[in-house]
Parts: C-alpha cells; sequence; structure tokens
C-alpha cells in the first residue's frame, strides 16, 4: 500500500464514528476556494482548486431542515461561483451566474444559505469557470443527515475523480475540440477521494452507509460491488422505494457525472476480507476503485436491521393534468461563437438545446427553454439526437423518470438522468419552486459548448 493509503486508512477511524473520513460540521467558518498542491500520484501536482490548500474539498454536512451558513470566498484570481448540486433550494442560492448571482470576483464573499429540504448524498461545485475549477478538483460532497439517524454502525463517503495528467503529473487541458464534439475528453487517472484505490477500514460484520458520488467533467462510470452483503438505498439523494437489483459485473450501473448511489453494505465478518467498488473502464480491466477492510472482531449486524431511509417531501406529479414540454438535445446546425463573460468559455460551441447552443456564461438575450406555472405538473419530453449519452441535469427541483423509447425506466426521484443514444425519455415533475434554473448536460465539455439553457418557473 502507498503510504498515504496507509495514512488514510488510518485515518478512516474517523470514518468508522460517522464522517467520512475528512468533513466539515455544519459552521459559519468560510469556505475559501483557493490554490491547492497535492500528491495524486508519485509527483506534487501544482494548479490544483479545492478550499484549503493541500487537501480535496471536504465533505460537508448538513441535517435535513436545518438552516446550513455557507459563506464562500473567493481567493483564486478567476471568477467563481457555487452551486449546490441537487438541492432544492431559493433560487437565488443556487451559484449560477448571470441566472441568479453575478459572478465573484478575486477577493469576494457571497454567504449562501439555506435550508435542505430533503435529505440524502448531493455535491458542490463552482458554476463559473467550471471548466477548469472542476477540472483542477474544485468537487465535493455534500451530506445530508436524515432527522432519524437510520442505524449504520459507519458511514463512507466516495468522490470519484478522473484527472488528466501528464508523465510528470501535471495537468493536460481540461479538454480538446475533438472531446468536446464528441463524448469529451477523458482524464487518465482515477481516483477515489482524490486517491489511487484507498484502503478504509469498517468494523468486521457492520452495517456502512456507502455514498458514492459521481463528481467527474466526463467519465460515466460503470460500478459493481464484490465481496459483501449490500442493497440499493437511494439514488441521486433520494431514497429508492422499489427493490432495484444490485449491479453485477455483467450488468454494472451507469453512473453519469453528477450522479449518486448510496450502498448499504453488510461487511464481511472476517477480520481483513474486503468489499470493493469495482469499476469497469473501456479497455482495462475491471479494478477496484475503493475497498473497505473489516477489522476487528464482528459485530454480526444484519441488513435487515436497518429503518428504511424516510421519504423526501417531494411533491407527486399529477400525470393526469400535466402538460407536455418538449426539449431536443443535439449539435448546433452553425458552429456560433460563443460570447465569454467572465466565466470562462472553450472558444466554440458544438450543441444545443432546442437547436439552440447557449451563447455563452453571460448569456444576453436568451429566454427560458420552458416557462413552468408554480404549482403545476409538467411532463418533460428528453429527446437525444446525437450517438452520445448525456447526462441531462436540471437544478432547483425534482423529477421522476416516466418512460423512454429504449428501455424500462424505474422510477427513481432524480435531478440528473443520463439520456442514451437516440432515447427519448419522459420525465415528470411539480414545478413548485420559482425561479430560473439551469438545465444542461453535465458533461461540462458539452455544457460549456451549448448543451445549457435554463426553465423558469413562475
Ligand atoms: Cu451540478 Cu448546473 O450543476
Ligand atoms: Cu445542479
Ligand atoms: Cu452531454
Amino acid at each position: 500500500m502507498k503510504r498515504r493509503e496507509f495514512l488514510l486508512g488510518g485515518g478512516a477511524a474517523a470514518g468508522a464514528l460517522g464522517l467520512g473520513g475528512f468533513g466539515l460540521a455544519a459552521s459559519t467558518q468560510e469556505l475559501i476556494i483557493q490554490p491547492a498542491s497535492y500528491t495524486l500520484r508519485d509527483q506534487v501536482t501544482a494548479g490544483m482548486v479545492s478550499l484549503s490548500p493541500g487537501a480535496p474539498p471536504p465533505v460537508l454536512y448538513g441535517r435535513q431542515g436545518e438552516v446550513m451558513r455557507l459563506p464562500v470566498r473567493n481567493a483564486t484570481s478567476d471568477y467563481t461561483a457555487m452551486h449546490w448540486h441537487g438541492m432544492r433550494i431559493a433560487n437565488g442560492m443556487d451559484g449560477v451566474p448571470y441566472l441568479t448571482q453575478m459572478p465573484m470576483g478575486a477577493g469576494e464573499l457571497f454567504e449562501y444559505e439555506f435550508t435542505p429540504p430533503d435529505a440524502g448524498t448531493y455535491w458542490y461545485h463552482p458554476h463559473c469557470m467550471t471548466m477548469d475549477q472542476m477540472a483542477h478538483g474544485l468537487t465535493g460532497v455534500m451530506v445530508i443527515a436524515e432527522p432519524e439517524d437510520p442505524g449504520f454502525d459507519s458511514e463512507q463517503v466516495i468522490n470519484l475523480r478522473d484527472f488528466r495528467l501528464d508523465e510528470r503529473d501535471q495537468f493536460l487541458p481540461p479538454y480538446t475540440k475533438r472531446g468536446a464534439a464528441r463524448a469529451g475528453t477523458f482524464g487518465n487517472f482515477q481516483t477515489a477521494n482524490w486517491l489511487d484505490g484507498p484502503v478504509y477500514d469498517h468494523s468486521a460484520g457492520g452495517l456502512v452507509r456507502l455514498r458514492v458520488v459521481n463528481t467527474d467533467t466526463t467519465r460515466i462510470y460503470k460500478l459493481h460491488l464484490t465481496g459483501g452483503e449490500a442493497r440499493i438505498i437511494a439514488w441521486d439523494g433520494h431514497p429508492v422505494e422499489i427493490n432495484i437489483p444490485l449491479p453485477s459485473a455483467e450488468e454494472p450501473l451507469l453512473v453519469g457525472p453528477g450522479q449518486r448511489v448510496d450502498f448499504a453494505v453488510a461487511m464481511p465478518a472476517g477480520e481483513g476480507q474486503t468489499v470493493d467498488l469495482i469499476a469497469k473502464l473501456p479497455g482495462q480491466p475491471a479494478r477496484p476503485m475503493a475497498q473497505l477492510r473489516a477489522v476487528g472482531a464482528s459485530v454480526a449486524r444484519d441488513l435487515q436491521e436497518l429503518r428504511p431511509l424516510p421519504v423526501n417531501p417531494v411533491a407527486k406529479p399529477d400525470l393526469a393534468r400535466a402538460e407536455l414540454r418538449e426539449f431536443v438535445f443535439g449539435w448546433t446546425p452553425e458552429g456560433g461563437q460563443p460570447n465569454n463573460g467572465f466565466c470562462g468559455s472553450l472558444g466554440y460551441n458544438f450543441w444545443s438545446i432546442n437547436r439552440t447552443p447557449w451563447p455563452g456564461d453571460a448569456a444576453q438575450g436568451v429566454g427560458p427553454l420552458a416557462t413552468l406555472e408554480q404549482g403545476k405538473s409538467y411532463v418533460l419530453r428528453l429527446r437525444n439526437e446525437s450517438p452520445n449519452l448525456h447526462p441531462i441535469h436540471l437544478h432547483g427541483l425534482a423529477f421522476v423518470p416516466l418512460k423512454s423509447n429504449l428501455r424500462t425506466l424505474p422510477p427513481l426521484m432524480t435531478d440528473t438522468m443520463l439520456l442514451l443514444k437516440d432515447e427519448v425519455a419522459e420525465i415528470a415533475l411539480v414545478a413548485d419552486n420559482p425561479g430560473d434554473w439551469a438545465f444542461h448536460c453535465h458533461v461540462i465539455e458539452h455544457q460549456k459548448t451549448g448543451l445549457t439553457g435554463f426553465i423558469r418557473v413562475i
């Protein structure tokens, strides 16, 4: 084992006490976006972006129904703004430049404050200089606890990130023109919590809540677990109310950028045995992204002992009265020159929603893709006219998949849906949160080259 993995393994005692191994409890301490350096592989990688000079962005902990105060200061020389992915909060706290706030210049402070209505696994990332700052590391996990503990012995957060490094472990450019016009530009060094295959200790026979978050800018992970008994208990933050089969090597779980899956894991009884989170990457043998290692005498818990997660208070759409809105995701006819605000442009446009490429962060004169009436139910028909997959994300609202021309979609509440090649899917929601809500692909190269828009709820 490498030295820093060992250190982290030791630190995972904190994990056994309930935190994910590293984290910040809700406090009013400033979150300072700043340059960082870190040994991701062998040499120190410079030019990272985090909330401290030498560590990954911490897990931010909150509690359902309790106010969170998150003062964010920009200590970089670029503009930024922080977004809280999946949180159904007030529009003004959503962190989208020009749409909900002005970009934050160097030294500026923005005091985010909101009360999470939902428990579950969420995450945060910038929405200005998104390509740069995310690719360089600024993606962190948020854990919103249920008011009552479901009965786990410990918890483990896994933040999956793929970095694009050169042979001296320094950053390669985060995007290529070729990648942006296709599936995106992939990293070449896959990490969990910025580590290469970390091992975390948890009580033998104990019940672990494993929260897996794909915060990558590009990669869709194909995941499964080996070595212990497990159950999927939440998907994209929200409790799973139906039985969904556990993924396997043959049928792995597709987890796109922005998506989350929570497993309840029963650790093996034998000391030293592991539960492995396995990923299958194209052209490579399957391998563990992270491992949970059983330590101590078995506490002999059983998955049956867990209390079911309470359902989040998301309104159920009234399908009989829902109005239809259509969205087409595809290439952009012209290519088009994006405008450049303060939030970084890749310099070209390849993508569009409803044939309109988003003209850059400072989008002026672009109206909403749809205007929804507050409190009403809607069906959104999402049509992918491209050969690429798109994790389509809507801010501020949760939606439920209804049907697809390609597959049976389990009705799992979400904020990010992976739209397959040539798929036409219908999703439903209640437009119960007023504001202008960004609606975009979470492959950041697609988002930043046109595949963005917003939906207005009034
Ligand atoms: Cu993860 Cu527009 O956000
Ligand atoms: Cu979001
Ligand atoms: Cu996309």
